[in-house]
């Protein structure tokens, strides 16, 4: 078993070996004719981040381009089932999600986080693991008086009843980014204009084809 307390991480196997593969990452992107990255949407329940990730998956795969999305209720249905929402539990959550991501960006595909990862240290942690032209940070910055109305899925009126600690906006913090890569206001944009930007930044980037 492995364990982590906050950002630290404990490796409890010793007695292992790296074993290459011989068919590299440049490889494997030239024949999907495209080039791996980490997208990385974060923002409060209820910002829009799955929205968005789900049509930009979609919009890509129209195009021709593979794409998937990570998203954070469904990796805590399987994967990540075992964690709850203390910071451990939290900080154990985006560094899983980071690796996977990081496999995920070696196999070639264009790749969408959806977590809500309200701790800088933890994102951070998770830029560190990839080059710098393979992370993009998406900050989707809705006001939690927006997403408290919109609340999809009643838990914001659950958290404010006392019914759920933690909660992200109520009871627990969210650390802004600073300087995230793009930044989507769900409130004053459409989803589809959303997802256009996001297109956007992965043509800006070299990461897919221009499209014809
Ligand atoms: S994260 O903080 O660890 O990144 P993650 O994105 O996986 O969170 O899960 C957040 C989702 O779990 C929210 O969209 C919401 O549906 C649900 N949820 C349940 N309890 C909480 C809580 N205490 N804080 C935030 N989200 C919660």
């Amino acid at each position: 078993m492995s364990s982590s307390s906050g950002s630290q991480i404990f490796h409890e196997a010793t007695d292992i070996t790296w074993h290459a593969s011989q068919v590299t990452r440049a490889h494997r992107e030239k024949l999907l004719d495209q080039r791996g990255a980490l997208l990385w949407l974060t923002g409060l329940s209820g910002s829009g981040k799955s929205t968005v990730a789900f049509r930009v998956e979609h919009a890509l795969i129209e195009r021709g381009c593979v794409a998937y999305v990570l998203d954070g209720d469904n990796v805590r249905h399987g994967l990540n089932s075992n964690l709850g929402f203390s910071a451990d539990d939290r900080a154990e959550n985006i560094r899983r999600i980071g690796e996977v991501g990081k496999l995920f960006v070696d196999a070639g595909l264009i790749t969408l986080s959806s977590f809500v990862s309200p701790y800088r240290a933890d994102r951070d942690q998770v830029r560190a693991l990839l080059a710098e032209d393979q992370f993009f940070e998406i900050y989707v910055n809705t006001p939690l008086e927006i997403c408290e109305q919109r609340d999809p899925k009643g838990l914001y009126k659950r958290a404010r009843a006392g019914e759920i600690p933690n909660f992200t906006g109520i009871s627990d913090p969210y650390e802004e980014p600073q300087a995230p890569e793009l930044e989507l206001k769900t409130d004053t944009v459409t989803i589809d204009e959303a997802a256009r930007q996001v297109i956007c930044l992965l043509e800006q980037h070299g990461k897919i084809n221009p499209a014809k």
